[in-house]
């Protein structure tokens, strides 16, 4: 979590530059924000809360234009947010930003303050910055004085940094923690991801652990560990800069759900043509007899989705597994296990955490990652992108989507391999497949119904989800969605088990939703919904068309087209995504941005 941004280059007004870029990155974090700029003086401006607290602030401070600047948006971890615990943290001749978390920064400060250093802020930043300098006290290469830093640290960091010996350079270092480096004709720049250089330039480098940068305005130096400088790739974005723009939408979150048609045609098209083709495009499954799924939140869910159809289809025993349990547990692998990581930034901590200990442990291991370059793409064995584009809003839409749309591909891939499904059956899948966007897209064009369903619920405090087998993993996303960003408690249970403790919660208006697409378990979901009803609840049915069920029951009902059990998730979650959206902008939440959250969780 956390986003740095750091610019060096032609003198501009280098206040607006900084304040846009870190713009971008305010998915990252948004409980405080600052900047530092060098403009013959050292100025650095902080404020609590979003970014646009940090611009009102800096109309009022006089800053010339300039060339040399780094800035923070920060997701609270050690101390509250405040003014002082804002980045940038600066300490003797080191002013610096910092995205991580510095495991040992206890008995670091310890020392420190032995030495007579004192600290203001409650933060783990404040005593790198010291460190810092009081490294600098001995070692004047600057270089050379980053290098010490890392043997000491411990955790993760992407810092950007200025000294007050070198005005002629920025300098940055990553471990665990990502960090870019954007070339332009006329400046270079380091961040935490490419959405904040990519009003700049759409060249950039990927900067592993432990390589320190030193950029000047028309040069870039990396040094790896033991101090040569390396040439390091120059990549270019793929995407387009208005992909990270609303682009006429209210929210991001709405603008994303909008783009699912497009992105799941682009993405499936070029597996889909026949069988041939998905086998040919995929990594070669035959040799598994066995699947791990190691993701989180909705990640996770993604997870749950594919474990009920790689087993229905494919044949073969799937585990789903939470990457922050996964990655300190004993766990059940051979050389026939494959084990899947999810994730949508491909910069989880905890993800990448277990994604380490299975490769340490010599397992194979494919990534389902949409950011391109992203840690546990470059880490994984074998990585398919599910290239759902930007994806801004806090809450995950459209890659969600596509996460389980590719999961669905893999699932009928490996039914080839082990022959669970005939050929001609996973063609016509195939063939259906390509109405999907279509579908998505009708289901979205009619918003308006989900938007009058959202009323009903948003003045609940309580809602339920529920659902069997492919529907409970979907209902667990819906419950997501709505408890994440309408903040309503909500819970998603496998039907069955309510009568086991939980339907003791229901009373008189608790809103249930059940989601009801598999043919077979319908009428045993409609049973529960209805031990639901007896006792008070109000219940909304989101099904299909085939199952035309009547209900003796006052209900509100969606319904979407019926396609192949396999893939009636894609439609399904779309009306749970419409309503949790509405629900939120009635309560008049801030949609994209979630209080308490960040969209890449980048700390355990
Ligand atoms: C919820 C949501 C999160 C993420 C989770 C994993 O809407 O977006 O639950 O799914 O934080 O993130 P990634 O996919 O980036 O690993």
């Amino acid at each position: 979590m956390c986003g740095i941004v750091g610019y060096i280059g032609k003198k501009c007004n280098l206040k607006k530059v900084l304040i846009d870029d870190l713009k971008t990155l305010e998915y990252r974090g948004y409980d405080s924000s600052g900047i530092a700029i060098f403009d013959g003086n050292m100025k650095i401006i902080k404020a609590k809360g979003k970014i646009k607290n940090l611009e009102e602030s800096l109309k009022k401070i006089d800053i010339k234009n300039s060339e040399l600047g780094i800035a923070h948006t920060r997701w609270a971890t050690h101390g509250e947010a405040n003014d002082i615990n804002s980045h940038p943290h600066r300490v003797g001749c080191v002013t610096l930003v910092h995205n991580g978390i510095i495991e040992n920064y206890v008995e670091l400060k310890d020392d420190l303050i032995k030495k007579g250093y004192h600290f203001v802020s409650d933060t783990d930043t404040e005593v790198v910055s010291a460190l810092l300098d009081d490294i600098k006290k001995k070692e004047k290469d600057n270089i050379k004085a980053i290098n010490k830093l890392t043997l000491v640290l411990e955790g993760s960091y992407a810092l950007g940094i200025i000294f007050d010996d070198d005005y002629e350079h920025l300098y940055a270092i990553k471990k665990d923690s990502p960090l870019i480096v954007g070339i332009c004709d006329d400046c270079n720049l380091i961040a935490s991801d490419v959405t904040a250089i990519i009003e700049h330039t759409k060249n950039y480098m990927l900067m592993n652990d432990y390589e320190i940068v030193r950029l000047s305005k028309d040069k870039v130096e990396v040094f790896d560990k033991n101090l040569k400088i390396i040439q390091k790739e120059i990549l270019e974005v793929s995407w387009d800069i208005n992909q990270a723009k609303k682009n006429g939408f209210s929210h991001f979150m709405l603008k994303e759900i909008h783009d699912e048609p497009t992105v799941l045609k682009n993405t499936i098209s070029e597996y889909i043509k026949d069988v041939h083709t998905l086998v040919n495009k995929m990594p070669n499954f035959s040799k598994y007899n066995k699947i791990h799924i190691v993701a989180c939140g909705s990640a996770m869910h993604a997870g749950l989705v594919g474990k009920s159809i790689v087993e229905e289809y494919a044949n073969i025993p799937v585990t789903v597994e939470l990457a922050s349990e996964y990655r300190y547990k004993k766990n059940f692998y051979d050389k026939k296990t494959l084990v899947i990581f999810i994730s949508q930034s491909g910069e989880t901590a905890d993800t990448i955490a277990a994604l380490r200990n299975v490769k340490a442990d010599k397992i194979d291991t494919l990534a389902i990652v949409n950011v391109v370059g992203s840690t546990i793409a470059r880490e994984a064995d074998q990585v398919l992108y599910i290239r759902a584009g930007v994806e801004i809003a806090v809450a995950t839409t459209k890659a969600y989507m596509l996460q389980v749309a590719m999961l669905i591909l893999v699932a009928l891939n490996i039914a080839y391999v082990n022959k669970s499904m005939d050929v001609e059956e996973i063609n016509k899948i195939l063939k259906e497949f390509k109405k999907l966007p279509k579908f998505v897209d009708e289901i979205i064009a009619r918003e308006k119904e989900c938007f009058k369903v959202a009323k009903e619920i948003s003045n609940q405090e309580d809602v339920f989800f529920l659902g069997r087998g492919v529907d409970y993993a979907l209902s667990m996303e819906g419950s997501l969605k709505l408890k994440e960003i309408s903040y309503i408690h909500s819970e998603a249970y496998p039907a069955g088990e309510l009568k086991h403790g939980t339907i003791s919660l229901i009373e008189n208006g608790t809103i249930v939703v059940g989601i009801m697409s598999n043919d077979k378990l319908a009428p045993k979901l409609l049973s529960n919904i209805k031990e639901t009803v007896a006792r008070g609840a109000k219940i909304l049915i989101i099904t299909t068309d085939n199952l035309n069920m009547e209900f003796d029951f006052d209900c509100h009902k969606f319904v979407i087209n019926k396609v192949h059990n396999i893939l009636q998730p894609i439609l399904i979650v779309v009306p749970l995504q419409l309503i949790a959206f509405e629900v939120a902008r009635q309560r008049g939440c801030d949609i994209d941005k979630p209080r308490n959250l960040a969209k890449s969780v980048t700390v355990e």
